[in-house]
């Protein structure tokens, strides 16, 4: 089986570690998990990027060394990783020896090669890019992305024949459409190049101006560019060139990257590889950015998101979850609590916590807590086909960075499982005595809960643990033996007493906080002077409007898949829209042409982005819903009294 080898970005040790670099190391370490649960050895690597302008800047305004800095934020990044839950084998700096080794050799092999020259350039720089801009990319006279006038600077410098290998690239990504994704990260970078406007690159920077970098093998009064030292982290951390680790993991690298930084992984990357004569890496997965409330992170607008804080309040299961969960890979998301517990809320504590809390539970009432054992090891045709197919997804879309869809597609099985559940109605079985078809339709519950853990360990890795501690399995198999086989769950095993692992949450917003504060107050007044009976007057329930009315249409919410949007005809004017907490228990066309029973008077509020102008009233049952309706058809907009 071949090796599988991740790296992160190696981050600057100019700023304390954020949401965005959490992000990408959680991700690297769910692939690290995954492929290692494949079967595949494995290699996951991250650290930090030392050298250059930036850092050098801001050791002087902390009035420190370069290396103390340096030193002191480094340790907040390795430090940060245990409390994430990150397994990656090698904390690479690009000040440690091993480092500043290989990048000289490979230095010393582009220059011996010719594909090194000296010359003179003028230019305008930026130093938050730690690059030379081009007029074409200055915005108003300004860096589009610091908002600061660069300096223009002649020096001479030393050039990479970045250019002479653009055909030799625009090849190779034509040839393997796979090599950067997803594909418009591909487009993007093809336009780049096939533009023509390939220049060589700079790679020095003279000792006059900056001392904080790896010294140019071939001419001491020069430093290495900051870009050209930093990525060769990917081989150096190998010990290239002959190290084991090198020959072993190398042809299997995968990077992973977010959008900022393409250009160097996509372009100056494999041009220096193609020129030190190293093959290129597998691929260069590309994320998009992580906003807050649709605007940047930044540390002026004071919006930085605190890993740590949001693992201290909502968990770590959780947030990994939301994160891999929450942004489609390549596109970028919204960070915001509310957010996150709503997907808490919804698919964990009511869909998979919910069912697993079930299962055990009937497994106690009808089989003393034991994994009962059917006829034959195996699973209901039906549910066999739907778990094989969530599986089957979920190994591939994962397997392809595509998260969020991989975790959706788990999730069919997991809402298929709780529909399981109503149409075999274990309690009907126990009732009526049936306890053969009773511990198949147990067997195959716990079965495929069983799986669904395995499958979601590299993204929960406690809450995985969990459920398979509480299954009472002992002996945890690969992802790819544990979804091929069937019977893996040994009957007789121990279950769990109770679990409880996703409790719901709440957030109040602050507004909301406040409104229900003051809502409180009179209802706790009134509740002291009905010597808090929980009843209510007949004047209390007069002000609720209830009335029945006609689902005209309905659709998918587009951000939530929990949500329907659903338009009802209650003899007004306009139809109304209600955000309905509905699709896992009805499709739209279930409830086209329903009649059911509205709040009509709730105050209106938006819902995920929509507005939602009342409530429909429905009863929960075990595992389903019932709407409330009319027992014979009534006129749009009837009042329930
Ligand atoms: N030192 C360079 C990388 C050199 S790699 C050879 C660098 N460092 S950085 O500290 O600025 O990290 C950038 C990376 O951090 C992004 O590519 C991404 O992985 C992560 N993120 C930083 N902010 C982010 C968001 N707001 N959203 C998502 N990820 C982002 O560039």
């Amino acid at each position: 089986m071949q090796p599988f080898y991740i790296t992160t970005p190696i981050y600057y040790v100019n700023a304390k570690p954020h949401l965005g670099h959490a992000y990408t190391t959680i991700v690297a370490d769910s692939m690290a998990r995954f492929h290692r649960s494949l079967g595949q050895e494995t290699y996951f690597l991250t650290g930090t990027d030392e050298h250059g302008d930036k850092i050098a800047e801001a050791a002087e305004k902390a009035g420190q060394s370069p290396q103390e800095y340096a030193d002191t934020i480094s340790g907040l990044f390795s430090g940060m990783w245990p409390g994430l839950q990150i397994t990656n084998d090698d904390f690479i700096r690009t000040t440690q020896e091993r480092h500043k080794k290989v990048v000289q050799e490979v230095l010393q092999k582009v220059y011996d090669k010719g594909d090194i020259y000296f010359g003179e350039y003028g230019g305008y720089y930026c130093k938050g890019c730690e690059c030379f801009l081009t007029e074409k990319d200055l915005v108003d006279g300004l860096c589009p992305d610091h908002k600061v006038a660069p300096t223009y600077i002649a020096e001479k410098n030393y050039f990479f024949r970045m250019s002479k290998y653009r055909e030799a690239l625009l090849k190779h990504i034509e040839e393997n459409p796979d090599f950067i994704r997803p594909e418009r990260y591909r487009k993007e970078v093809v336009s780049l190049l096939e533009s023509g406007e390939l220049e060589d690159l700079c790679i020095s920077r003279p000792k006059s101006r900056l001392t904080w970098g790896i010294e140019l093998p071939f001419d001491s009064d020069y430093v290495c560019y900051v870009w050209f030292d930093a990525l060769i982290n990917y081989v150096s951390a190998l010990e290239y060139p002959e190290g084991k680790k090198y020959k072993k993991y190398w042809p299997a690298a995968q990077h992973l990257v977010a959008k900022d930084i393409l250009k160097p992984h996509a372009i100056f990357w494999p041009t220096m590889l193609m020129s030190a004569e190293i093959p290129l890496y597998n691929h260069l997965n590309v994320h998009g950015y992580w906003l807050i409330k649709d605007t940047k992170m930044s540390k002026s607008l004071g919006n930085v998101v605190a890993p740590l804080d949001m693992v201290d309040k909502y968990g770590l299961d959780t947030f990994r979850y939301f994160l891999l969960r929450e942004m489609r890979f390549g596109n970028d998301a919204s960070f915001s609590e509310e957010g996150l517990v709503a997907r808490r809320n919804a698919d964990l504590a009511n869909d998979l916590g919910n069912l697993f809390s079930r299962s055990l539970s009937m497994v106690h009432k009808y089989f003393d807590g034991v994994v009962p054992a059917p006829k034959k090891l195996t699973v209901d045709a039906e549910l066999k086909a739907l778990a094989e197919n969530a599986f089957t997804n979920f190994t591939e879309l994962f397997g392809r960075v595509c998260f969020a869809q991989a975790l959706e597609a788990l999730w069919e099985l997991v809402r298929g499982l709780n529909k399981y559940i109503d149409s075999s109605a274990p309690w009907v079985l126990f009732k009526e005595k049936d306890m053969e078809r009773l511990a198949e339709v147990m067997y195959s519950l716990l079965e495929c809960l069983h799986k669904v853990a395995v499958c979601l360990q590299p993204v929960m890795p406690d809450a995985a643990s969990t459920m398979l501690e509480q299954l009472g399995v002992k002996d945890i198999g690969t992802i790819a033996e544990e979804t091929s086989t069937w019977g893996r769950l040994v009957p007789g095993a121990g279950l769990a007493k109770a679990s409880n692992l996703f409790p719901r949450i709440d957030l109040p917003k602050e507004e909301d906080a406040k409104q229900a504060e003051e809502a409180a107050q009179p209802i706790k007044k009134k509740q002291a002077a009905s010597k808090d009976d929980g009843l209510i007057e007949f004047t209390d329930f007069q002000k609720l409007d209830l009335r029945v009315g006609t689902v005209v249409s309905c659709d998918p919410h587009p951000d939530a898949d929990r949500l329907l949007l659903v338009q009802i005809d209650l003899g007004e004017e306009k139809t109304r829209q209600v955000v309905a907490g509905l699709a896992e228990f009805f499709s739209p066309d279930d409830l086209k042409g329903k009649q059911v029973v509205l709040v009509a008077n709730l105050k209106p509020r938006k819902l995920r982005g929509h507005m939602s102008q009342g409530m429909i009233l429905a009863v929960k049952t075990e595992g389903g819903m019932q709407l409330l309706t009319s027992t014979a058809p009534v006129v749009n907009g009837s009042k329930v009294s």
